[in-house]
């Protein structure tokens, strides 16, 4: 898209539904930032969902409105059936427990100077939960579930940790408070490669073991593919295509997505990475005045009039696999059902 719509939204109950969210910021006199604009997407209880996206596309401005920090300038954020926009303060802080996001930097995340032990154990100060023992017990359950020993480390402080190790702690501290969903914006951006991949399997092993449903924010496609069921493209405050992971990755569909995949480095360096004539040229555009029409035009290599002068709208391509583009690098298939209720893939 870079458009907007509605079409990649699933009938029956999700955990989140989120509906025509829209954050702007103010960015001086008479100026606006169109971080996010008319995004809608629901994630199903269980369920990953890969947003993924150039830095600066307003990843974490979505994953902050879902949290309502701070609350979106309009739209709806759906969460196990409440209406967070319009709760009130006291009743969204009650809801607040069921929702905990780990950020890219976990060694600024954690303040210096308490002993780690605290720190993990401090969400449970701050609601009042448990007796000591209680708290104990469940401060040694979830340092043994990021695969911390909490006797051998629970008296350091954060600096006399790796960044691996202090995204364990990050992820043990988030799981305190027994969260329905993680928010995790790029988890993995900060660490050493050979670090990244054992923080996936821990995240993918705690949302197994703690039956979390899961947002996990990257601009890495690759990272995102193998720990989502379904991704989700975004473009200058818009999505662009929604598609099961496996789907999108096979049967790439928004000449954004192709230039995002053909970025990605081909392992084999006498492989030339398949682009589909789709290269990322130039730089996006300021979220402050966007290009009219469909936001990825004055970089996309299938523009033409059109692109200008509507908005393309989501609409099916495939079962579970949405696009918003007026021409689409792939032309849509003939399939049975209309709409996809497809959960965990
Ligand atoms: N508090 C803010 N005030 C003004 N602009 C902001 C603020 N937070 C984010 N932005 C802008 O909104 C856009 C989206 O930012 P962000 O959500 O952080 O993107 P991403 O996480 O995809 O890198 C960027 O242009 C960013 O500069
Ligand atoms: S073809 Fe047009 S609508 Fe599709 S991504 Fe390119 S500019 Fe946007
Ligand atoms: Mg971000």
């Amino acid at each position: 898209m870079a458009g907007s719509g509605t079409a990649q939204l699933r009938t029956g109950d999700a955990l989140l539904r989120v509906e025509h969210l829209v954050v702007n910021f103010h960015a001086g006199p008479r100026q606006r930032v169109h971080a996010v604009s008319d995004v809608s997407f629901d994630v199903l209880e269980g369920e990953t969902l890969g947003l993924v996206g150039e830095s600066g596309c307003g990843k974490s401005t979505t994953g902050r409105a879902v949290m309502q920090l701070p609350r979106p300038t309009s739209g709806s954020v759906r969460f196990a059936g409440q209406e967070l926009t319009a709760l009130k303060r006291g009743a969204l802080r009650e809801t607040r427990p069921q929702m905990q996001m780990i950020f890219q930097d976990p060694i600024s995340s954690l303040n210096p100077r308490r002993r780690v032990v605290d720190i993990v154990a401090e969400p449970l100060a701050i609601w009042g939960r448990g007796g000591g023992a209680e708290r104990d017990a469940k401060v040694r359950e979830v340092f043994d579930a990021v695969g911390l020993d909490v006797d051998a480390a629970g008296d350091r402080r954060p600096y006399q940790f790796s960044g691996g190790q202090c995204q364990r702690i990050s992820i043990a501290r988030s799981l305190m408070l027994d969260p329905r969903l993680l928010i995790c914006d790029e988890p993995v951006s900060a660490l050493d490669v050979s670090v990244q991949a054992q923080i996936l399997n821990l995240l993918a092993d705690t949302k197994k073991r703690y039956g979390l449903t899961m947002i996990f924010i990257a601009h890495d496609l690759a990272v995102v593919k193998n720990v989502s069921d379904r991704v989700a493209v975004m473009y200058l405050g818009k999505l662009c295509e929604v598609a099961g992971a496996d789907d999108l990755y096979e049967h790439p569909t928004h000449p954004y997505t192709n230039a995002l995949l053909a970025s990605i480095p081909e392992p084999d360096p006498q492989v030339r990475p398949s682009t589909n004539g789709a290269g990322l040229a130039g730089e996006i555009p300021s979220p402050v005045s966007p290009p009219s029409g469909c936001r990825f035009r004055t970089r996309c290599p299938r523009a033409q009039d059109r692109c200008a002068a509507e908005e393309p709208q989501m609409r099916q391509m495939r079962p579970d696999h949405f696009v918003a583009c007026h021409f689409p690098v792939e032309s849509p298939v003939s399939f049975g059902a209309t709409r996809s209720t497809a959960s965990n893939q």
